[in-house]
């Protein structure tokens, strides 16, 4: 396929795809402004756990990460049931799930609530709203219709808020600011109308072309490579693998030895200002890939501060995801696998979202 047929994409890209990903920067603008009700009233805690599974966890990676070099109160991401030992009553629980049907979320908040460790909520409805509003607890009430990892701003920017009004700030105004003009910018040149020769992220999909993603982050842009991993495999349809330098130098690098090595695309994910050690590693990575890769690209993030780099980061990974996804001719709105595994366990079943109008 040609990604600059606009024609063709349309033919694919039957939930319109594409409008939801050009609209980022509008839902982020969005959902800046939601906030919990009842308000949060909790004093600065002494732990936070975000709690979130698939696309709704994706908005806690960036947090914890934006966290860790600055913030005393550890952000630890749980994705699974229940809630690590940890969690006691001097901890603040954050509950992400966009649908609210998320068997595992509902689990660590019916742990929160009989530990009595204070919980948030974010999501558009099912068993999780209704959880909150039974147990009173604060709940950011977001738009239904979208896909969860689609709903980055709504998911990334009111955990955000909520964490702010418990007195742990994560980003600064001023931030946050610069991330919306840096994904507004972004918007304007990844969009299916931007040509191949000037669109980033049309030339990382094609340079990926039919071989296996390999994307490597550095200590903070690692969960980035992650999320790259999660919306290859979800919109593309296309198994991927993260990792992160320094830790790849002393397992994964081995792989790219071999005669295999030449169906794998390295995807490096870089940030202005990285330490020297690690942008070491990287040139040191890719000349060592180089000769036996498939092929080995460079990303870089965008923007000054933290927020700002790694919202930029997944917001490309997420165009690249959506160009791979039509290289395959494949629409990246429906999960049928994942829909299929909820339905057999039993998840209360939901109608396949459409783009909201
Ligand atoms: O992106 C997706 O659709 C999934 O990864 C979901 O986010 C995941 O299954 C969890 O569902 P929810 O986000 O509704 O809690």
């Amino acid at each position: 396929m040609m990604l600059d047929d606009v024609q063709a994409l349309a033919r694919v890209d039957q939930h319109d795809t594409r409008r939801v990903l050009a609209e980022l920067p509008r839902q982020c603008r969005q959902a800046r402004e939601l906030r919990a009700t009842p308000p949060i009233a909790v004093a600065r805690p002494r732990l936070v756990v975000m709690v979130g599974m698939g696309g709704s966890a994706a908005g806690a990676d960036l947090l914890a990460t934006c966290a860790a070099e600055t913030l005393e109160v550890p952000i630890l991401v749980h994705r699974g049931y229940g809630l690590p030992a940890a969690a006691g009553r001097e901890a603040l629980v954050i509950a992400s799930s966009y649908s609210g049907e998320t068997a595992e979320v509902v689990s660590a908040v019916e742990v929160a609530l009989a530990r009595r460790v204070p919980v948030v909520a974010i999501t558009s409805g099912g068993a999780l709203s209704a959880l909150a509003t039974r147990h009173q607890l604060p709940c950011v009430a977001l738009p239904p219709g979208l896909m969860p990892r689609m709903a980055l701003g709504l998911l990334v920017f009111p955990a955000l808020g909520a964490l702010a009004a418990a007195g742990v700030a994560v980003a600064s105004d001023r931030d946050v600011d610069e991330a919306l003009e840096v994904v507004t910018t972004q918007a304007a040149h990844l969009g299916p109308d931007t040509l191949t020769d000037k669109n980033e992220a049309k030339r990382l999909a094609l340079a990926i072309g039919q071989r296996l993603p390999a994307v490597y982050g550095g200590p903070l842009t690692g969960t980035v490579a992650y999320r790259w991993k999660t919306d290859l495999e979800e919109n593309a349809k296309l198994l991927a693998v993260a990792g992160a330098v320094p830790e790849m130098n002393h397992n994964e690098i081995e792989v790219w030895r071999g005669a295999g090595a030449r169906q794998l695309h390295a995807v490096l994910l870089r940030e202005d200002g990285e330490p020297s050690e690690i942008a070491s590693r990287f040139t040191l990575v890719r000349e060592m890939l180089g000769p036996t890769a498939g092929g080995v690209s460079e990303a870089w993030a965008r923007g000054r501060s933290r927020f700002a780099r790694l919202l930029s980061l997944v917001y490309l990974g997420q165009w690249v995801s959506y160009y791979a996804a039509m290289l395959r001719e494949t629409d990246p709105w429906p999960v049928p696998m994942l829909t299929e595994v909820k339905r057999r366990l039993g998840a209360p079943g939901r109608e396949q979202p459409r783009a909201s109008p």
